[in-house]
């Protein structure tokens, strides 16, 4: 997408009126009180939580050490089962949607009953214990859900991986964060064919390799009948013959607001993804808040949410924030191609989703499918869209808007990360006119701006995106690594830097660009260049990489590697499709390059440092740029002219 494209969008589209009136009364409310009373604001956001006791402080800020709702108690899991017993106890929590077609339909009693029996088997068989970590590797299927819950409500860290992630990804990730069990699965289905998760985990955990590691608890999903692998030191379970022990039942745990919630790893500039930790307090008020708010929730909606439960986007706006709200969430186990190209709006038509929230690259590739893919279902039950993930061009917006939500329906382009736990910027509907391209604002009770490289506020134009004052939901540290957390986010500016570049328009709508630092977004998730780097470099040919991200029609970016052999390795298609497949079998399919080439040198300063800025100029087509500053600019002639023969 080209970046005069997003910034000369100058299109407003008025969509207040599809929002009812007291919804958008409220809001308005929530706006002023954000303004005249911030820390009142989230006082009254926590408060529809429900608190075991409540907090003597609302915030304590010493930068950049955030404590919200301080000596409050409460729990996660409760705020999304139990609380809702009574009044919604039969209603349904979750409609799960298998690979093949079949469904499954989860009252909010059924998903409290089996995130009981599971909670109490962590604590009475495992000796789980609050503060505890466990790791979670599953498909999409409601016993993952059940896995997440069932950690928070005895008060143990989840750090879910996405069953995408390689062995290596997922020893990592166990090893970093201490985890004492793994709940895991046998396998999942993906286009038909079985994931091999089993085989995955046993080589994860090969030659002792986590040691603090004692118990795989192991859902038989794709072959119940098979055996359990023997997994050497850990002891293995059969997770439908634990859940089914007849478990004593527990309260939930009792966790102080500060009490960790969970840990989520993601991709950030060196080779080693960091865990970022978010706690119990304030990640719940804004989950359940924002939720509610940008979605505009109501009772009888049908909320999809196409993110994997792996990502932070699946925890809070497919777990935490719906859940809590006692929403009715479409769990979808597969991909929008299989077994063909109309899969999502049979699922829409099917279940009548009110509301839909997807991946501008989603919407790309339903684009580039067809609107006759689409002509078939009745969409009619839609009434809000969301995005997620990534900058969505306009023209994929307007698609969205006109073809999926028959220009019925508002499009909340979301922008947040990870670290922010939750949405920072959308544009509300009742709020403003929403703009093609464009998150818009921040929430009520977020404050965003757009500044110069030394901290000034931009009025008009681009510049860096920070959030300027502490939120609730932020990230409380990067899990073990105090100093990464403090150097990733507090160095750069004053206040919290996102790694994203922004720009603001004379109306005050900000459309973020992409990232600025070292991190590639492909088809919404990220990736660090040092990571497809590292993965590179095992390969025994490879002397030398360097990555870049390409921009690419559907998947907003690609990943370029260029590629210096060692002294007797010739370049052939087997070598660099080998290549490939180091870096698929060391961090996952997401991470492999599109194209990688072949180079007999890397351009870089006298000093030895990559410049990756040259190579992307010359990936992309244009010219080098300054290249005084490089110990070999001859180099940038020869990947030159191999590149303009791509
Ligand atoms: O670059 C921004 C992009 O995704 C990054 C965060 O990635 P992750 O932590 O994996 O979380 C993704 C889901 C929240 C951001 O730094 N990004 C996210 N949403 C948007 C976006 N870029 C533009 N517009 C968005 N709406």
């Amino acid at each position: 997408m080209s970046l005069e494209t997003l910034l000369n969008e100058a299109r407003l589209i008025d969509m207040s009126a599809s929002i009812e009136t007291d919804r958008s009364t409220t809001i308005a409310a929530y706006f002023k009180r954000a303004q005249e009373d911030r820390l009142g604001f989230w006082e009254d956001r926590a408060r529809e939580l429900h608190w075991f006791k409540e907090w003597d402080k609302t915030l304590s800020w010493n930068k950049p050490h955030a404590k919200w709702f301080e000596g409050g108690k409460l729990n996660a899991a409760y705020n999304c089962l139990d609380l809702h017993l009574e009044k919604y106890g039969t209603k349904t929590a979750m409609i799960w949607e298998s690979e093949d077609g079949t469904s499954q339909h989860l009252s909010y009693e059924d998903l409290h009953h089996r995130v009981v029996a599971l909670a109490s088997q962590l604590k009475e068989k495992f000796g789980i214990q609050k503060g505890d970590r466990v790791t979670i590797y599953m498909p999409m299927v409601p016993e993952l859900a059940v896995a997440v819950l069932a950690c928070a409500r005895i008060g143990a860290v989840h750090s879910v991986v996405f069953a995408g992630f390689s062995a290596t990804s997922l020893r990592d990730r166990i090893q970093d964060s201490d985890s004492k069990l793994l709940i895991s699965a046998d396998g999942g289905y993906r286009r038909g064919a079985v994931v091999p998760l089993q085989a995955i985990v046993t080589e994860a955990l090969s030659n002792n390799s986590c040691p603090k590691l004692d118990d795989v608890l192991v859902y038989r999903y794709i072959s119940p009948k098979e055996p359990l692998a023997d997994l050497g030191d850990y002891q293995v379970h059969d997770y439908l013959e634990t859940v089914s022990e007849n478990p004593v039942h527990h309260d939930a745990e009792v966790m102080d607001s500060e009490d960790p919630l969970f840990i989520l790893y993601t991709s950030g500039t060196t080779g080693k993804p960091k865990g970022i930790v978010h706690t119990t307090g304030g990640y719940m008020t804004h989950a359940k808040y924002s939720a509610r708010t940008v979605f505009d929730l109501t009772p009888n909606d049908v909320y999809w949410c196409t993110a994997d439960v792996g990502w932070i986007t699946g925890h809070t706006y497919m777990l935490y924030g719906l859940l809590s709200n006692a929403a009715t969430i479409v769990m979808y186990e597969g991909t929008p191609d299989f077994p063909n190209q109309s899969r999502f709006w049979e699922i829409i038509d099917k279940h009548q989703v009110s509301i839909f929230y997807t991946a501008p690259t989603a919407i790309r590739c339903f684009m580039k499918w067809g609107d006759d893919k689409i002509s078939d279902y009745d969409l009619s039950s839609l009434r809000l869209l969301g995005t997620v993930g990534e900058p969505i061009n306009p023209e994929a917006w307007m698609w969205y808007y006109s073809v999926i939500g028959k220009e019925r329906c508002p499009i909340v382009d979301t922008w947040w990360q990870t670290e922010t736990g939750g949405i920072m910027m959308t544009t509300l509907p009742s709020h403003k006119p929403l703009k093609p391209g464009s998150a818009g604002f921040a929430l009520p009770g977020i404050s965003a701006q757009i500044v110069t490289v030394d901290g000034d506020a931009v009025s008009v134009g681009g510049g860096l995106l920070t959030l300027t004052e502490p939120w609730p939901s932020m990230l409380r540290g990067v899990w073990g690594d105090e100093n990464r957390f403090i150097e990733t986010y507090w160095s750069t500016l004053d206040t919290y830097f996102a790694g994203d570049g922004a720009s603001i328009d004379a109306n005050g709508y900000i459309t973020v660009l992409g990232r600025i630092d070292d991190v590639l977004n492909v088809a919404g998730h990220r990736i660090g260049t040092m990571e497809v780097e590292s993965a590179i470099i095992e390969h025994p040919a490879v002397a030398e990489s360097a990555v870049v991200g390409i921009p690419d029609d559907l998947k907003g970016q690609a990943i370029m590697a260029f590629v210096m052999l060692k002294g007797g390795f010739e370049e052939s298609e087997a070598l660099i499709s080998e290549i490939r497949q180091v870096v698929s079998d060391s961090i996952g399919p997401i991470a492999k390059p599109k194209m990688i080439m072949i180079t007999p040198d890397l351009p870089k300063t006298r000093s030895g440092k990559i410049m990756r800025r040259i190579l992307k100029n010359l990936a992309c087509g244009d010219s080098a740029g300054d290249v005084t500053t490089l110990g070999n600019p001859d180099c940038v002639k020869e990947i030159e002219a191999k590149c303009q023969t791509l």
